[in-house]
């Protein structure tokens, strides 16, 4: 593992070896005592999109790993405007050890990861947030206590939360099915590759307009935002293209069982997500975001010390 730019890069092993690895260092956590794996090292974090979760986790991970993380903000960096990608990249690389980006065009994530000397991680571009897909497999992982059989229903725009979950699931043997309007589905080359995944690893994967085919035998139901960071000019033009596709307790009823709920946060209550749903008993976003600082911490040792993994 080079960079981690996109989980259909990973390996089935690859991802055990990091499920494994978060699951280790978040008992070290929880006993206070965690291990300095990565003193003296240091994340250089760039944003072009607002963050809570991606910006505490890591940097509060890597200092728990004895690094520091420093913030660039979009004023400060300006990625592509005040200075090319490669610049940045060629740069950066000589002062830090690891880099991550949240960026808008994918392409600036790969570009990163082609030019830096040191190893990137993607923190969410428009194609793909795989730093969230495998800690929600490590979420997941860790309720049931297996993800080889249980089923995954995403309910929502087809976009990059959808597209890393797709890989995800493919690559631990998770059944899946996202059910998004028509015209929103999942971009055809993550549909492409996660159908490789999902049959490489023997689960089933599945793409309808109908949320109700969806969240049947559901083990875990997963909506995020319909209209994410780059397309607010569209939020009010899709309100009522997405209203059926609302995770509220009719549809939940719809699954026949007592599916878990996820949702990456940050949540839009009464549009993609009853308030009573989120903050409901069936409801695990909140272990899920801070899940994201273990599983995350997994990857930053994994890229700079692989021996642990
Ligand atoms: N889920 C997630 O990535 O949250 P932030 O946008 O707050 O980092
Ligand atoms: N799909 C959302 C995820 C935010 C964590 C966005 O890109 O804004």
């Amino acid at each position: 593992m080079k960079h981690f730019v996109s989980l259909s890069d990973l390996t089935p092993q690859e991802v055990q070896k990091l499920l494994a690895l978060a699951s280790r260092l978040k008992e070290e956590w929880r006993m206070g005592g965690n291990s300095p794996l990565l003193a003296g090292k240091t994340l250089g974090m760039i944003f072009q999109k607002p963050s809570l979760r991606t910006r505490v986790s890591f940097e509060v991970g890597m200092g728990q790993l004895g690094g520091r993380a420093l913030y660039l903000s979009p004023q400060e960096v300006q990625m592509g405007q005040r200075e090319p990608v490669a610049d940045v990249a060629r740069v950066l690389s000589r002062y830090v050890d690891i880099i991550l980006a949240r960026v808008f065009a994918h392409a600036d994530i790969e570009e990163l990861a082609a030019r830096a000397r040191v190893p990137v991680i993607n923190a969410l571009s428009d194609y793909s947030h795989p730093c969230q897909g495998l800690s929600d497999l490590f979420t997941i992982h860790e309720k049931f206590g297996r993800l080889k059989g249980l089923k995954l229903a995403y309910v929502g725009d087809g976009n990059n939360v959808a597209h890393s979950l797709l890989f995800a699931s493919g690559l631990v043997g998770m059944d899946i099915s996202v059910a998004t309007p028509r015209g929103f589905e999942p971009h055809a080359k993550a549909q492409d590759r996660a159908k490789e995944l999902a049959q490489a690893s023997g689960s089933r994967m599945e793409i309808t307009n109908d949320p109700l085919v969806a969240v049947q035998g559901a083990d875990v139901i997963y909506t995020d935002v319909w209209t994410s960071m780059g397309q607010e000019e569209e939020r009010e033009k899709r309100k009522p293209i997405f209203t059926l596709y609302q995770i509220n307790r009719q549809l939940l009823e719809k699954s026949e069982g007592q599916p878990l709920v996820m949702h990456p946060l940050p949540a839009h209550r009464g549009e993609e997500i009853t308030s009573e749903i989120l903050e409901g008993p069936l409801s695990i976003v909140y272990d899920q975001a801070e899940n994201r600082m273990h599983l995350q911490k997994a990857i930053l040792v994994g890229l700079l010390r692989p021996e642990e993994l």
